[in-house]
């Protein structure tokens, strides 16, 4: 296996940006459809701005100045808008992630306690139980190589979800989460394209009948799991419970059945994939390098032992943290977030037309060459307390920024830490004969195929 391991100064794939005069319409809408990554031109890994001239009108920021006033410091005059919003509104309706001023803060405060870093450590069996889960599945298997990994960290993932959020009776959501998800982002960059060229809702579009039926199965499950829950007298300590239990600590409002659908189906999609696929992209980057496999194993035995990875635990696995924080920069799993432009603004002396559509490019910014040494290279003493220079705030933002920044962000570190120490110190990982696995992005960035690997048993 080591003559396949490759030097630790090798890249690891990465998209290799098309060229700039592919970048004109229509062909940029093609390369959307294709594999969102397409439409960030070359130069955008480069510089801090490249606004193109081609319709629809993009404005490309990555210079962490320029990412700070958009996502904090003027947030207010660059909602996520009209293209986000619209995209997302016949899944997620006037839920939090879509909703903007008044009506996105009082949302904020009544969902933001139960994210908090304390809330989300009283989760962490349920996370280590599916973790505990997976090992005796595979043990229960025949551990042939060529399995798709990144498919067990779905099972990984949506396991800890039906027993975080939605504890019990949650048989129909999960089913038609797990069913219809892929399909449903197959399909999402053709209604993006349909969205940014400024055509109705109402039009055929390629895979639009698909999205009708699957967001239509998931809300049916989820009505009825919510109408059930307000039904009931139990006080469930899951995340439904205590949504259902929640109000807005100025004005004592409660969110009505509508609302409370609708965010959950935002935490189910926008929580589930993006987290199964950090830990897919963290165990393809760990397969590639097993020295650092090993390095978390010495790791979770010096902190735990053989005890349950618990609580306490946590803030010693640095390694552990380490190498996620290096997969969340190499592949993102929300590669590309959008801001609308309402006014005409000048940024860094560029003058940029209202109606341009702003792209926070976390891909690029996360492999842009004038930020990051090597930035190809998986490396992840740049996350090492006793790195020479620590990432800047805006440079590493593979959960956003600013008010709007992922309300999971506590729940994902927390969940792949434990589940990656759980899953360490029990077997290896090893991936099939050079495969390379390429990121594309749909709505999150995933593998173009599955990742094959061989899970091997240390002890056995
Ligand atoms: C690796 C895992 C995850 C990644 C990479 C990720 C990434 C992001 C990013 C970049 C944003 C900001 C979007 C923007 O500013 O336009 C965001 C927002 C959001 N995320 Fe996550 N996320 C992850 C996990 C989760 C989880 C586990 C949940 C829920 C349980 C979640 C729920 C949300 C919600 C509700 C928002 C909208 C917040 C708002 O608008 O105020 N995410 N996420």
């Amino acid at each position: 296996m080591s003559s396949e391991i490759p030097p630790s100064s090798a890249p690891v794939p990465a998209f290799v940006p098309p060229a700039p005069n592919i970048l004109g319409f229509p062909q940029n809408l093609v390369q959307l459809v294709r594999n969102n990554l397409g439409i960030i031109p070359r130069q955008a890994y480069e510089q801090p701005l490249v606004v193109t001239d081609s319709f629809p009108k993009m404005a490309f920021v990555t210079g962490p100045d320029l990412v700070e006033h958009v996502l904090k410091r003027s947030a207010d005059r660059f909602p996520k808008g009209k293209l986000q919003n619209e995209t997302l509104e016949p899944l997620f309706g006037n839920a939090m992630i879509s909703s903007e001023g008044a009506d996105w803060k009082w949302q904020r405060s009544i969902t933001a306690p139960l994210f908090r870093h304390d809330e989300i450590l009283q989760y962490i069996p349920a996370m280590r139980d599916a973790a505990t889960r997976q090992l005796e599945t595979w043990k229960a298997q025949d551990l042939a190589a060529n399995r798709p990994v990144n498919k067990d960290m779905f099972r990984i993932a949506f396991d800890v979800i039906s027993r975080t959020m939605l504890v019990g009776g949650a048989d129909d959501v999960i089913k038609a989460i797990e069913q219809g998800h892929a399909a449903y982002f197959h399909h999402v960059n053709w209604w993006i394209a349909y969205k940014m060229l400024g055509l109705p809702g109402w039009l055929p579009r390629p895979g639009g009948a698909v999205m009708r039926t699957q967001e239509k199965r998931i809300r049916d499950a989820v009505s009825k799991l919510v109408r059930g829950r307000l039904a009931s007298a139990e006080t469930e300590q899951d995340l439904l419970g205590r949504l259902v239990r929640g109000i807005d600590p100025e004005t004592g409002e409660a969110m009505s059945e509508e609302r409370l659908v609708n965010n959950i189906i935002a935490f189910l999609v926008a929580g589930y994939d993006t987290t199964a696929l950090a830990l897919a992209w963290a165990l393809y980057l760990l397969a590639l390098y097993p020295d650092w496999q090993q390095q978390i194993r010495n790791e979770v035995q010096a902190v735990a032992g053989d005890r349950p990875i618990g609580r306490e635990h946590l803030s010693q696995l640095n390694v552990t943290d380490q190498v996620l924080n290096e997969a969340l920069r190499l592949y993102p799993t929300a590669p590309i977030i959008v801001r609308d432009i309402l006014e005409d603004v000048e940024l860094a002396g560029t003058k940029v037309p209202k109606g341009t559509i702003g792209v926070i490019p976390i891909y690029a910014i996360h492999r842009h060459r004038s930020f990051w040494d090597n930035p190809n290279v998986f490396d992840p003493l740049r996350f090492a307390p006793e790195a020479e220079t620590k990432p800047g705030r805006y440079q590493f933002l593979p959960f956003g920024a600013g008010p709007r920044i992922c309300i999971g962000a506590a729940f994902t570190m927390i969940e792949a830490k434990v589940v990656l120490a759980t899953l360490l110190r029990e077997v290896s990982f090893e991936l099939e004969h050079g495969h390379e696995a390429h990121p594309v992005g749909q709505m999150f960035l995933t593998p173009r195929e599955p990742i094959p690997m061989r899970v091997r048993f240390l002890h056995r």
